[in-house]
């Protein structure tokens, strides 16, 4: 990926709440937090992120659709990745690379989240790793 490279990082819903949501799932860290320590490794990854968080299914789409020219997307669609045929859509539709991420690992839970209707079309699926899936997808995005 050449340099200097826009990846836009996408929250979907619920994930606002992160700090207090179900913290023995998700932890403590707030959704700020995780965008700031995805912001201080700007400079030396030698990219620039925009960040958006939405509950409603139709502004991610609207988001996705309406991206300014980026290089790649990270995005936790949070309980969407299992339900929305229209964010799969969106993100096929579009030409821009995208990894999904995970805070929990999807698969020792519920089996209605061991599926993702978007995971066909990413690049690669990072979960598991708290806060850290990120970072990860954000490396990941990059190495690729
Ligand atoms: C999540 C996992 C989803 O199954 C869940 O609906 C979320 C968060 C995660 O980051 O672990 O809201 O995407």
């Amino acid at each position: 990926m050449a340099s200097p490279t826009t990846i836009a990082i996408i929250h979907g819903p619920n994930l606002n709440l992160l700090g207090t949501r179900e913290p023995d799932v998700y932890g403590h860290t707030t959704l700020e937090q995780i965008n700031e320590g995805l912001r201080s490794h700007e400079e030396s990854l030698g990219v620039t992120l925009s960040f958006f968080q939405s509950n409603h299914e139709g502004e991610l789409v609207e988001h996705i659709q309406n991206l300014s020219p980026c290089d790649g997307i990270v995005i936790n669609a949070a309980a969407y990745t299992h339900t929305s045929v229209a964010l799969r859509d969106a993100l096929a539709a579009s030409p821009i690379p995208f990894v999904e991420v995970h805070l929990s690992n999807v698969y020792s839970r519920e089996a209605f989240r061991h599926e993702s209707l978007l995971a066909p079309k990413a690049v690669g699926v990072i979960c598991g790793f708290g806060p850290d899936s990120y970072l990860l997808g954000l490396r990941a995005l990059l190495s690729s």
